[in-house]
């Protein structure tokens, strides 16, 4: 086990990626965990990320002493290098030239273990207004750059090392070697750890855990509850029940391609019930144009049609939710108090089914770990690599109003979009990509009639955590033949558009 102690740094969870991509088992926790929870867990490596305060003031985040005293091999990044000089008797102060983006470090000391197979100088993610002006006694500096005297600084008898730059972020060319020399060649991890062997064991541990118990699953369709649906019939069999609720908002066909995998006729052993809810959904939407409103009648509606089913189940053992690393780290930083956030797929956690615990097998895996596992288990591709989608689903891509005659239309632009993005190789290139129907319309003229249609909006974007995105650059020529499909084989389609938008100011989705 290797921790990263969160400082609040943007990148915490690459950096705890970066080190399960070696193998290494990895968690996160709060800065503010204590120093016994450490001794206890006994960590092979502890690394300090980054983080947006400055170590010289008084509030900022920190850790006693102690922490580089335990004999545990320590490796500080950025505000967490620059945390170690200070705490150790370094000195930080501003710096008179701010580095951000990529910069040439040039290695000092190429025998450096962290340095090894690292060519110099190599390109390296900066991002800092502070620098360490001083490095504290028993450190000597391993690299630097044009505009930064330390950029990396060692106690080798120690183990403690600090790098000023980012060697989590892809743009640090070799920052994955670098995280590698540190948990192999520092910390000495094996590098043993892997997902088949992670599917194995999980199975195992439930089957355990649950015994003759009874279990209740909510599955979307989507990757994490698919997933855990599986998990878990392989575990416990006819034990499981399965409820997918069929709102009416989903893509085309999707119903039909989850019952198939999950149904009767599937190759799962599982009890799987589809409800379908449609025409309930519809009639509570009907009228309702404002986005917060229809967001929570879906989510409101969901539940009730979920209990609905689970009372007609009866009490069960347990619940399974789909939640995934990330969702437990933005809840609590991980951590002593680790608040679980209730992952649902649409509304919140229902009030009214009757069980006793909750189960969460992909509590400590990234979504990358979760399509692995996914493949490895034998799930169909297209569910493994599904789009995200949201759980209000097409409710939120049709602006205003949503009927059963709008649902279809953006059903077909969407599946058109999808298929030719298939085409041109571009379904994994681009972050989340999808058609929303706007709730414009204008004239047009087709054959040699006038049209007074609706205008679909199609959206690509690129992102890496969701919360910032950028408009994807996807080739002309797709464009334009999605569009030409779309007017020629969407009937009330007679307008594409296609949306240019950041986030911010946008969101990714248009309610
Ligand atoms: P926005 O529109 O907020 O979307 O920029 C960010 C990401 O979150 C997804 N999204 C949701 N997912 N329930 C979900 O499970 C929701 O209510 C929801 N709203 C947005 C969206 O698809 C995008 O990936």
């Amino acid at each position: 086990l290797v921790i990263v102690l969160d400082f609040g740094g943007q990148y915490n969870q690459l950096v705890a990626r970066r080190v399960r991509e070696c193998n290494v088992y990895c968690e996160i926790y709060s800065y503010k965990i204590d120093i016994e929870k450490i001794k206890e867990m006994n960590p092979k490596g502890i690394v300090l990320t980054g983080g947006p305060n400055s170590c010289y003031e008084e509030d900022s985040p920190s850790y006693s002493k102690e922490l580089f005293e335990l004999g545990i091999p320590v490796l500080g990044l950025c505000y967490g290098a620059q945390l170690m000089m200070h705490v150790l008797g370094g000195k930080v102060e501003p710096a008179e030239v701010r580095e951000y983006g990529k910069t040439d470090v040039l290695i000092d000391k190429t025998e450096s273990k962290i340095f090894e197979n690292v060519s110099t100088p190599t390109v390296c993610w900066m991002s800092h207004f502070d620098y360490i002006s001083r490095v504290a006694s028993g450190f000597e500096v391993t690299a630097h750059t044009a505009d930064c005297s330390v950029a990396a600084a060692e106690n080798e008898a120690d183990k403690l090392y600090a790098i000023q730059f980012h060697p989590e972020v892809l743009h640090t060319v070799e920052g994955k070697t670098m995280i590698n020399n540190f948990v192999k060649n520092v910390c000495g991890c094996a590098g043993a750890w892997k997902m088949d062997a992670f599917a194995e064991e999980t199975i195992k541990t439930i089957r355990e855990k649950i015994g003759g118990g009874k279990v209740l699953c909510a599955l979307s369709g989507g990757v994490d509850s698919s997933v855990a649906a599986v998990l878990l019939s392989k575990a416990i069999g006819s034990q499981l029940t399965c409820v997918f609720v069929d709102h009416g908002l989903l893509r085309k066909n999707e119903g039909d391609e989850v019952e198939n995998v999950f149904g009767l006729d599937g190759p799962y052993d599982l009890n799987f019930i589809r409800v379908n809810a449609q025409e309930r959904f519809y009639e509570k939407l009907a009228g309702v144009m404002e986005p917060e409103k229809k967001r929570k009648i879906i989510g409101e509606e969901f539940i009730r049609v979920f209990e609905e089913e689970a009372q007609k189940i009866g009490a069960v053992d347990f619940l399974v939710q789909g939640t995934i690393y990330p969702d437990v780290v933005e809840s609590g930083l991980g951590g002593e108090s680790a608040v679980i956030k209730s992952h649902h797929n649409v509304g919140g956690l229902p009030d009214y089914v009757d069980f006793k615990e909750i189960i969460e097998p992909l509590r400590d895996l990234f979504k990358d770990e979760v399509r692995k596992v996914g493949l490895e288990l034998g799930i169909p591709e297209q569910l493994v690599f599904r789009q995200p989608f949201p759980g209000p689903g097409l409710g939120i891509r049709i602006i205003g109003e949503v009927t059963a005659e709008k649902v279809k239309i953006v059903q077909d632009a969407d599946a058109i979009y999808r298929e030719e993005m298939d085409a041109a190789g571009m379904n994994r290139t681009v972050g989340q990509y999808f058609a929303a129907l706007t709730n414009m319309r204008s004239v047009g003229v087709m054959g040699d009639e006038r049209t007074y249609d609706y205008a679909i909006a199609l959206r690509a974007v690129n992102t890496i955590d969701f919360m910032t995105a950028e408009s994807a650059e996807v080739p002309w020529e797709v464009l334009q033949k999605v569009t030409s499909r779309i007017v020629n084989e969407v009937e009330h389609v007679n307008r594409v558009m296609y949306d240019l938008t950041g986030k911010p100011p946008g969101t990714i989705e248009f309610e």
